[in-house]
């Protein structure tokens, strides 16, 4: 891992972090976020969100039938969404040092829900009012250099003074992540283009899921009614851009892009405030797991005290703006390996080396990461006849674990966060069971509820059968992604009200 080197060259660059933008201020659907997620000075000092591209492609099948595979992909991806990279080589800002070593785990440099709204803003408002009329495109020339650009976006509103002063606060490893904030959701920079491509069909899209029915078949390439194609992998380029009239483009001819931005992915991250309190430790062998999903909702088993835990037991960052640490207890994963996505999630354990760690490759030894266990789902259906198998004579307690999951979902898969999947009847879901109803009308909260002392319960198991973990629709309106509709995100309507700002030259 890289240490980062500070020297006087990093003033001007670390100064930009500590502005609140007025973008930020406006945005009043989530006051108790400011100053806690990455803004677009942050943006300036991280530069360009670096593009995650698998390494080869995924066969769903594969994955889906043999649980050791499945593992060991999940652990690749995570190993190279954690990978460090450099950040801050942003020769446009005064006084830069080409030799700073500041790096991040390459899933920080991604994007919050907050910037994405600036950057449409930004490439929509370059079209002239004839072709917004029309809803032309965005060039595919503009957005192969939107997040270089946006990162360049000039900062308004601070003084040399204040730069200084914030200098002063950043000393440690642990200050440099906070760059990033800790926003909840992150997004990488392919799954943002795929929504500015995409933003006519994306208006149109309320209208057209309003009578979808859950059996329909959209067509065999695209289960989504809200994008003229599903998200892209990375290993699909150059794709072919959504039908429309390229001609006001630069190569009108040529609608592909020239830039791989690589594979949509999206990241749901937990932070609890360092050094102070306690932090859960759930027991996730075959006995507690046992327990945990015979009782339905994730309960500590122990309680850690936060004080006890250093930067090399778990994840760490210091916000600049508040100064304020935090933990990161865990981290959702959802990468477009596979048409229907691949679903992985990593929580903290004061013994990480047990049943969901057991298997964890030694490149993570040394690494905050590796106190984190990990479970990982390919599809509905587990299609391994036994997931634990593979584990046995290598790995016994992580064998145990799968074979207790297994029991308890067959033939259906279950995977679920102890920190994220709160709620009774949360521990037995398996991520693509709930997030298949993205887009629709359904509330979250009914998919999973399994409260015996809840009036809805009833209903509910009868409207998401298998406990909400069997395939019940055909199409995805979303494309399996909340963010779309959902708290804290809502990049549908985020689109809609930013086309309806600048069509009105608000
Ligand atoms: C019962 C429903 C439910 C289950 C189960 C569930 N999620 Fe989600 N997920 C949501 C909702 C609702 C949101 C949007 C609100 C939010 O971010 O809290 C979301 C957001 C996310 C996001 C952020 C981006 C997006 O567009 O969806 C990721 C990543 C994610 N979930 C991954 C997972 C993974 C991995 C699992 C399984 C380990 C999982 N989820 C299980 C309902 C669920």
């Amino acid at each position: 891992m890289l240490i980062p080197k500070f020297t006087n060259s990093w003033r001007p660059l670390l100064g930009t972090l500590v502005l609140i933008s007025a973008a930020q201020a406006c945005r009043q659907r989530f006051p108790h976020f400011s100053k806690e997620r990455a803004t677009p000075e942050e943006r300036r000092a991280i530069g360009a969100g670096i593009p995650y591209v698998p390494a080869e492609a995924t066969d769903k099948m594969d994955l889906a039938q043999n649980m050791q595979l499945r593992r060991e992909k999940a652990w690749e991806v995570f190993r190279e969404l954690t990978r460090e990279v450099s950040i801050g080589r942003n020769p446009e800002i005064q006084g830069f040092d080409p030799n700073s070593t500041g790096s991040l785990p390459l899933w920080q440099t991604w994007y919050t829900g907050e910037e994405m709204p600036i950057m449409f803003r930004s490439v929509y408002a370059k079209l002239s009012s004839e072709q917004r009329k029309d809803r032309r495109p965005i060039c595919p020339e503009v957005l192969d250099t939107l997040f270089e650009n946006h990162a360049k976006a000039a900062v308004k509103g601070f003084t040399p003074e204040e730069l200084e002063q914030r200098l002063s606060q950043v000393k440690s490893l642990q200050e440099v992540r906070g760059i990033s904030g800790r926003g909840i959701t992150m997004f990488s920079p392919a799954l943002l283009r795929h929504y500015f491509e995409n933003y006519a069909y994306v208006l149109k899209c309320e209208a057209e899921r309003a009578n979808l029915l859950p059996e329909t078949i959209l067509s065999p390439a695209n289960h989504t009614p809200c994008f003229a194609s599903e998200f892209p992998s990375g290993l699909d380029f150059p794709y072919p851009l959504p039908p429309a009239d390229y001609s006001h483009c630069k190569n009108s001819k040529e609608t592909r892009p020239d830039v791989n931005h690589g594979a949509a992915v999206t990241i749901k991250t937990s932070w609890r405030k360092a050094d102070t309190g306690v932090i859960g430790k759930f027991d996730t062998s075959d006995k507690g797991l046992t327990k945990h999903l015979t009782e339905g909702a994730w309960k500590p088993d122990q309680e850690i005290p936060s004080q006890s835990l250093t930067p090399n037991k778990i994840f760490t960052i210091k916000l600049l703006a508040s100064a304020k640490s935090y933990n990161l207890e865990s981290i959702h994963i959802v990468s477009k390996e596979t048409r229907d996505w691949l679903w992985i999630t990593f929580w903290w354990s004061p013994d990480p080396n047990t049943d969901f760690g057991e298997d964890r490759p030694a490149s993570f030894t040394g690494t905050p990461w590796a106190n984190y266990k990990m479970c990982v789902v390919a599809d509905f259906l587990e299609g391994d006849l036994d997931p634990g198998a593979h584990y046995k004579d290598t790995h016994p307690s992580l064998a145990s674990a799968l074979s207790v999951s297994q029991q308890w979902a067959s033939p259906y898969t279950q995977c679920s966060n102890p920190f994220i999947e709160q709620g009774q009847g949360n521990v037995e879901t398996n991520c693509i069971g709930c997030h298949q109803h993205a887009g629709s009308n359904a509330n979250p909260e009914e998919i999973y509820l399994d409260d015996p002392k809840n009036p809805r319960t009833p209903a509910s198991r009868l409207k998401y059968p298998h406990h909400s973990r069997s395939q019940a629709r055909q199409n995805f309106p979303a494309d399996y992604l909340w963010s779309l509709t959902q708290s804290p995100d809502f990049f549908e309507s985020e689109i809609t009200s930013t086309i309806s700002n600048v069509d009105s030259g608000i």
